[in-house]
């Protein structure tokens, strides 16, 4: 049982037999105990001066003396500072805090049944135009991690994704590649699927710009030369046969779609993230009118002259919005209702969390409305996880010309320099081999990327910084990472010792005591992240324990210490740092090397 549960259960009784009063447990209110006070756990006292008709510091003081009678092996001693009783916690109750720690292997994480909520969480969520850059890394790690801290906390997940395959875009690189491709496949000219498709993208644009150039120079003005231009007209029949069902259009678009998923494939296992459904929008966006028409008929909407449909949000202070064109094709919106429409089909979600960049917050406040309106019960809690944007120092990332910092080279970068970077360390290493050292080099360099994007506050901007993000020093995953390799080393050097009981009347520094505190706080770090979706609240929980561990590190043995029982409480303790480490880094989906 949990110290703040035994001290609230005691103090309950103890305020009933002083006063003669039954209070509600939220009255007891604990506290860690502020740094220049003796103790660790503190009673705020004030709420039971009413019935004692004491003074704060008197009343204090009678709780402290029973609290220390009642639970001797727990409370060792106290003070009372006015309204606040500060309670010093025994050794021997850390030590069993420790062992309770230390035994479970999913500690700090709640139970899921078959009976805790669904939640679904959607992220990454491409285009099939071109590969993924780094906007989109940020989207997957915060997604994969918040799918990680949502099952932390009871919660049965189910990780989705919503793949944009159709319209004008993937039209465009289907046409620069029949007309500048001569053919090419990715085994035939060993790119990856993605890249190549992403790189008819971009010479379509350049085609097309060289196109709008001329008609300009020739007397047209500019916004007609954007419509008028021979390639993005041919590029709009294109669409125009796909929504036709034409068989070599879509025979064509089939295969260079799987070009492309092959290739995010490769991107999403290196990244370490993974769905259990992934929606296609070319499935998707005929859902989407079928439910515009069912609002239709139920009077939620409305149809202009034209043949238009429209939602009118202005008493909801939003303004309206185009759901169906005129000539009755879809918009982003509605594949977005059409694709909630089958989630809700495929699983009895309770809450909806979309990760999507912040840029369209509005789309999803528009869309919680209409939801909501068309029935979805889960509609106007649908939680929008919006991020915000992430730069390389050298500048914003573009996302149309083709200058995107693209993932693949991004992985890949870190990853050299992580190799690089650890050479020294690694050669110290006797026997390693090239397979090994090139193993530790991917989860260094992975850990960096992923610690730096997610330690961050998610709606905020940032720049990502690779040099800052793999020094060993520092609030850094290759920081945190080292420590891990260096606990793991420890726990090899010492070999095989019991650790299934350890003896109780060891007394305890206060680095000890204060370090077992901090892995105990593990547990309300994932509630905490849970609670507000906020992932960057386990990477610096993660970051403040290996912090306060390297402190104890230093100021004490492990190994060296001459006193077997001290030797066998702190091999656990490291033991016990490295294991919440693992399991908190895991929920950020970094991995930790057993050494480094
Ligand atoms: N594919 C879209 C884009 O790249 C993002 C989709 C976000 N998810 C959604 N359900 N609308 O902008």
């Amino acid at each position: 049982m949990k110290i703040e549960n035994k001290i609230t259960e005691a103090v309950l009784t103890i305020v009933e037999e002083l006063y003669g009063q039954q209070v509600p447990e939220k009255m007891v209110q604990l506290q860690e105990t502020r740094p220049e006070f003796e103790g660790q756990i503190t009673l705020v006292v004030f709420p039971f001066t009413k019935m004692s008709h004491k003074a704060p510091e008197q009343t204090a003081q009678e709780i402290g003396e029973r609290l220390v009678g009642k639970l001797p092996e727990v409370v060792s001693k106290f003070n009372a500072v006015k309204g606040f009783l500060n309670l010093s916690i025994s050794s021997q109750q850390w030590i069993g805090t420790l062992q309770e720690i230390y035994q479970n292997p999913n500690f700090g994480f709640a139970p899921v049944t078959d009976e805790s909520p669904l939640v679904m969480i959607e992220y990454s969520s491409p285009n099939t135009n071109k590969p993924l850059h780094l906007g989109h890394v940020r989207n997957n790690l915060l997604g994969w991690a918040l799918a990680k801290v949502m099952e932390a906390n009871g919660n049965r997940v189910v990780k989705t994704n919503i793949v944009n395959d159709r319209g004008i875009h993937i039209c465009k690189s289907m046409l620069a590649w029949l007309k500048w491709g001569n053919g090419e496949t990715p085994e035939s000219s060993g790119k990856k699927g993605d890249h190549l498709i992403g790189d008819y993208y971009v010479a379509f644009d350049k085609h097309y710009r060289e196109e709008v150039k001329q008609l300009v120079a020739q007397g047209m003005d500019e916004e007609q030369a954007k419509q008028e231009a021979p390639l993005i007209k041919e590029a709009h029949e294109m669409l125009v046969k796909w929504e036709q069902n034409d068989p070599e259009v879509r025979a064509l678009w089939k295969k260079m779609n799987e070009w492309v998923y092959a290739g995010f494939d490769e991107t999403y296992k290196a990244l370490g993230v993974s769905f259990d459904k992934i929606y296609y929008e070319s499935e998707t966006y005929l859902e989407g009118k079928e439910k515009v028409e069912e609002g239709l008929q139920k009077g939620f909407f409305y149809r202009r002259d034209d043949g238009s449909v429209w939602a009118d949000l202005t008493s909801e202070g939003l303004d309206e919005k185009l759901l169906l064109r005129s000539d009755g094709t879809s918009v982003y919106m509605t594949q977005d209702i059409g694709t909630a429409k089958l989630r809700f089909q495929d699983f009895p979600i309770d809450k909806m969390i979309y990760v999507v960049g912040n840029e369209q917050n509005y789309h999803f406040q528009v869309l919680s409305i209409l939801l909501d309106k068309l029935g979805f019960k889960w509609g106007k809690d649908l939680v929008h996880f919006s991020y915000g944007m992430v730069e390389l120092p050298n500048g914003k990332m573009k996302s149309r010309e083709g200058t995107v910092v693209d993932a693949d080279d991004l992985i890949a970068t870190m990853i050299q320099d992580a190799r690089e970077l650890s050479a020294d360390k690694v050669n110290k290493l006797d026997d390693i081999t090239e397979e090994e050292a090139q193993e530790i080099a991917r989860i260094v360099g992975m850990g960096a990327l992923k610690y730096f994007i997610l330690k961050v506050d998610a709606r905020k901007n940032m720049l990502f910084n690779p040099e800052e993000s793999i020094d060993f020093n520092g609030n850094t995953g290759p920081f945190i990472q080292y420590t891990y390799a260096r606990i793991r080393s420890i726990l090899r050097k010492a070999g095989k010792v019991d650790l299934s009981a350890l003896a109780k009347d060891t007394d305890l520094s206060d680095k000890e005591i204060s370090l077992i505190q901090h892995l105990q706080g593990f547990e309300a770090a994932v509630k905490q992240a849970g609670q507000d979706y906020n992932p960057s609240c386990i990477a610096n929980y993660c970051y403040e324990l290996v912090k306060e561990y390297n402190q104890f590190y230093h100021d004490f043995s492990v190994l060296k210490e001459d006193d077997e029982e001290k030797r066998r409480f702190r091999i656990m303790l490291s033991a016990a740092v490295g294991q919440v480490v693992k399991n908190g880094m895991g929920l950020l989906g970094i991995e930790v090397p057993e050494r480094m």
